[in-house]
């Protein structure tokens, strides 16, 4: 059959605006985020119900045609975008992006899954609560692909992944079911715990349409310091004992050189006057929805005890709700200063927090060794074990044969040292299809005979996101 009789098919599924299939248009679909893959696609389906994401893939299995589920398409890993055999569709859900509840005494919200992140989180706000889920890419992502991931972003300290925040979901299977599970429960004891299948399975499993997300009181105190940390300062312990002094009201504790800060000031219009100490900076923030604490008390108390212990040089509150936001832009432009500067290598790595000394030190020595030329941004959510232990593209390099050159060298160094300290090579960005080889590297091979199992059971004609995470065990494979 013909694309274009396809593409009529998927038309009579759904409204004109519902199917894109100029070129010009769907170039702004197929390309990754980090601008490494180009995939294609001969439409990008924008469904506006639960039905008729139900409708689409039941005609896609049909007419064999492979679908690539999209969201915000921030995926730092090749996930939300298509092969280039032209035989996958991407279902975008940016039409479906509803609040469709909040209840504040459940505090939960419901939402349709294309809803944007940053959006959700204004809408909790507005009812006096808090989605506590923050990323750089918030204005930009969508609930989905923040499941589809398991985002996390920068209070996971405190509040956990994507999937601790997970309450219900509602769900288009593989053949076209519809799993519509949107309670509000804490608790329910009755079987597989199903809604948890589709979070982090990068669209492999399920198309994720709505979603019931657990809200938090909405903090009315906060307070916010920059450490400048000396020489040797123990990371982990001094994470230890801010949680410990703090009561545990800890929210972020964000782990930055003085490379990645100067990147990300050199991108600011205005940026604040904060640097690193010789062992790097620290963003601590803790937060509380109660009036009666004295938060800027308990921080300065905590951090004369740091002083104490020889663990910072230097310390700032911030004074006004401007310089806190100024030092959180610092932290967040990070990214983006490096894409400024030619880009990076991206290592997500994360580590037990009783390794990340070690990490630090053996990776340092690995990178050394490697090319006394080369230069890191490395940063992080320390307070989670997650470093972004990311290599800078040389501004002479082409920045797509210097990437395949590190990943195929020392990205690989780097990932042994992680593995062999108990971490992963991917803390929150996922697998996609640029990291498969990786999984295979370093899953555990029980693991991914499980994984396999798991999608063959959902998938087994291998319909959704085709070429991402692991392909479907067949009866034929010995695992
Ligand atoms: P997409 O990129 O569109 O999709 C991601 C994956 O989910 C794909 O495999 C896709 O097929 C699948 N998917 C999308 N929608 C659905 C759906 N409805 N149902 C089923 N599957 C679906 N990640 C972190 O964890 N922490 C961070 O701090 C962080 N910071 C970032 C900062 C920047 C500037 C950028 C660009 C990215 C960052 N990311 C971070 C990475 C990224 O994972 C997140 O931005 C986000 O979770 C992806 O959401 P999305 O809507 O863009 O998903
Ligand atoms: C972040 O924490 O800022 C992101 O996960 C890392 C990145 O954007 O490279
Ligand atoms: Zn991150």
């Amino acid at each position: 059959m013909s694309y274009s009789v396809q593409i009529h098919a998927f038309r009579e599924l759904l409204d004109q605006t519902g199917v894109v299939d100029d070129p010009e248009r769907i170039a702004t679909y197929t390309t990754d985020q980090r601008q490494l893959f180009t995939g294609s696609t001969f439409a990008v389906l924008k469904p506006a119900t639960t039905k008729q994401v139900a409708d689409i893939v039941k005609l896609a299995a049909r007419l064999s045609i492979g679908v690539v589920p999209q969201g915000g398409n921030t995926s730092y890993c090749g996930g939300a975008t298509p092969d280039a055999s032209g035989r996958q569709i991407i279902v975008s859900l940016e039409r479906m992006d509803r609040i469709r509840e909040i209840d504040p005494l459940s505090m939960s919200i419901s939402v349709d899954a294309g809803a944007i992140l940053k959006n959700v989180q204004d809408a909790a706000a507005d009812a006096g609560l808090l989605l506590p889920l923050s990323l750089g890419a918030e204005g930009s992502c969508r609930i989905g692909g923040n499941i589809g991931t398991n985002a996390g972003g920068l209070s996971v300290v405190k509040y956990g992944m994507t999937r601790d925040l997970l309450l219900g979901i509602e769900a288009v299977l593989a053949d076209g079911t519809i799993v519509s599970d949107m309670r509000k429960l804490r608790k329910n004891n009755t079987g597989y715990d199903v809604k948890q299948c589709f979070v982090g399975s990068e669209g492999t499993l399920g198309i994720v349409t709505g979603a019931v997300l657990r809200l938090a009181p909405l903090p009315t105190r906060r307070t916010t310091a920059w450490l400048k940390l000396a020489a040797g300062a123990p990371l982990a312990e001094l994470l230890a004992l801010v949680r410990r002094e703090s009561a545990d009201l800890l929210t972020t504790f964000e782990f930055m050189t003085a490379r990645s800060i100067a990147l990300a000031t050199d991108a600011m219009t205005n940026p604040p006057s904060v640097g690193a100490g010789p062992g790097g900076a620290v963003l601590v923030e803790l937060a509380s929805s109660s009036n009666h604490l004295d938060l800027d008390g308990l921080i300065e108390g905590v951090l004369s005890e740091a002083v104490e212990s020889g663990w910072i040089e230097d310390a700032f509150l911030a004074q006004s709700g401007a310089q806190r936001a100024a030092m959180w832009e610092a932290r967040e432009t990070i990214p983006e200063g490096e894409k400024r500067c030619n880009g990076s290598v991206k290592h997500d790595i994360s580590v037990p927090l009783s390794a990340i000394q070690r990490f630090l030190d053996a990776a340092g020595s690995q990178v050394r060794a490697y090319g006394t030329n080369l230069e890191l941004s490395v940063y992080g959510h320390v307070g989670d074990g997650n470093l972004h232990y990311n290599v800078l593209v040389p501004s002479n390099a082409d920045r797509i044969e210097f990437t395949r050159e590190i990943e195929g060298g020392l990205s690989l160094q780097l990932y042994d040292t992680a593995a062999s300290l108990g971490g992963t090579f991917s803390a929150e960005h996922g697998v996609g299809r640029f990291k498969k080889h990786l999984l295979e590297r370093y899953g555990d091979a029980g693991r991914i005979a499980a994984m396999r199992r798991i999608k063959a059971a959902f998938d087994p004609a291998n319909i959704l996101n085709a070429g991402a995470v692991v392909r479907p065990f067949e009866p034929d494979d010995v695992d």
